[in-house]
């Protein structure tokens, strides 16, 4: 508008804002940046402690027990693969069990397992099923199984075949072996033995032979793997005449072949207990040694 004077300039007078200046601040050598001045440092590996705060205490008295150093994790792949042998493991296990399960039955007339009872013995039953055996039978020898079962795979195990004889009458037996021995009403004298030979468990035969040359007399055997021969009864020189290493021995004695070189006691023939019941049968009721090893053990 006409005639309005304009402002030109800051009327003289008026006094001036001083301008700000900046402030130099002062840093101390050697402390952080950031942190205040004059603050107390934290020790290094101590929790800093908050203003107003009590701080933590340390325990008096002895330190605690070191805790065992944490094992390093197992990798899954480790894991898996242990887990696995260990089925495998079980898994064989199992099988090896589970493969005898069948065999059971015919392991009760193995060694070690039999059961031992008073028995009417029988004929070989695949001969002549179930005829008992009485004296007329008997002869140089008849086989029958000891313990006898009636399962025809178990009474065919090695280890439960046995033979009768009747003692040739040149021969004795000592007094001891009466309680092992029947006599029947003629007073012919029976005795039985083991047929497992005591070298390798071969059978040795199924009764009395008189025609073998090295003895020179009644002999069992001799054993078909490797010739051990044992003696029925005691004889003496009259019996064996050039045989002495047979003269005046035990009944089942082993007197050539390896068996007989084995150390006593494994040098005897096991022997079956045999009486004649009152039937007119033999019946067996134990046995004196153990099978396949020896006589007087
Ligand atoms: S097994 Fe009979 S002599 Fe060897």
């Amino acid at each position: 508008m006409v005639g309005t004077p304009r402002p030109t300039s800051t009327p003289v007078g008026t006094p001036v804002a001083p301008r700000p200046t900046s402030t130099p601040i002062a840093k101390p050598i050697g402390t952080a940046v950031g942190t205040p001045v004059g603050a107390p440092r934290p020790t290094v590996g101590t929790a800093p402690v908050k203003p107003g705060v009590a701080a933590p205490v340390a325990p008096s008295g002895p330190l605690p027990p070191k805790l065992p150093a944490a094992k390093p994790e197992e990798s899954k792949v480790e894991v898996s693969r242990r887990n696995f042998i260990r089925g495998l493991a079980i898994l064989g296990g199992l099988a090896f069990v589970a493969s005898y399960i069948p065999l059971f039955p015919y392991l009760q007339g193995s060694v070690g397992v039999q059961k031992l009872t008073d028995q009417q013995l029988v004929i070989d039953p695949d001969v002549s099923p179930l005829t008992p055996i009485t004296p007329s039978a008997v002869g140089a020898g008849i086989t029958f199984a000891y313990p006898y079962t009636g399962n025809a795979n178990i009474d065919s195990d090695t280890f439960v075949q046995c033979v009768l004889i009747k003692l040739p009458s040149d021969l004795t037996l000592p007094s001891s072996y009466d309680q092992y021995t029947a006599t029947d009403s003629s007073g012919n004298v029976y005795i039985a033995f083991s047929r497992v030979c005591v070298h390798l468990w071969c059978l040795w035969g199924t009764g009395i032979d008189m025609s073998d040359t090295q003895v020179g007399g009644p002999v069992l055997g001799p054993c078909p793997c490797h010739g051990s021969t044992y003696v029925p009864g005691t004889g003496g020189s009259s019996v064996y005449p050039k045989y002495p290493a047979a003269q005046n021995q035990v009944p089942g004695q082993a007197v050539a072949g390896p068996a007989s070189l084995q150390p006593f006691p494994n040098n005897q023939l096991p022997i079956i207990k045999i009486r004649i019941a009152s039937d007119g049968s033999f019946h067996a009721y134990g046995r004196v040694g153990d099978v396949g090893y020896c006589q007087q053990c």
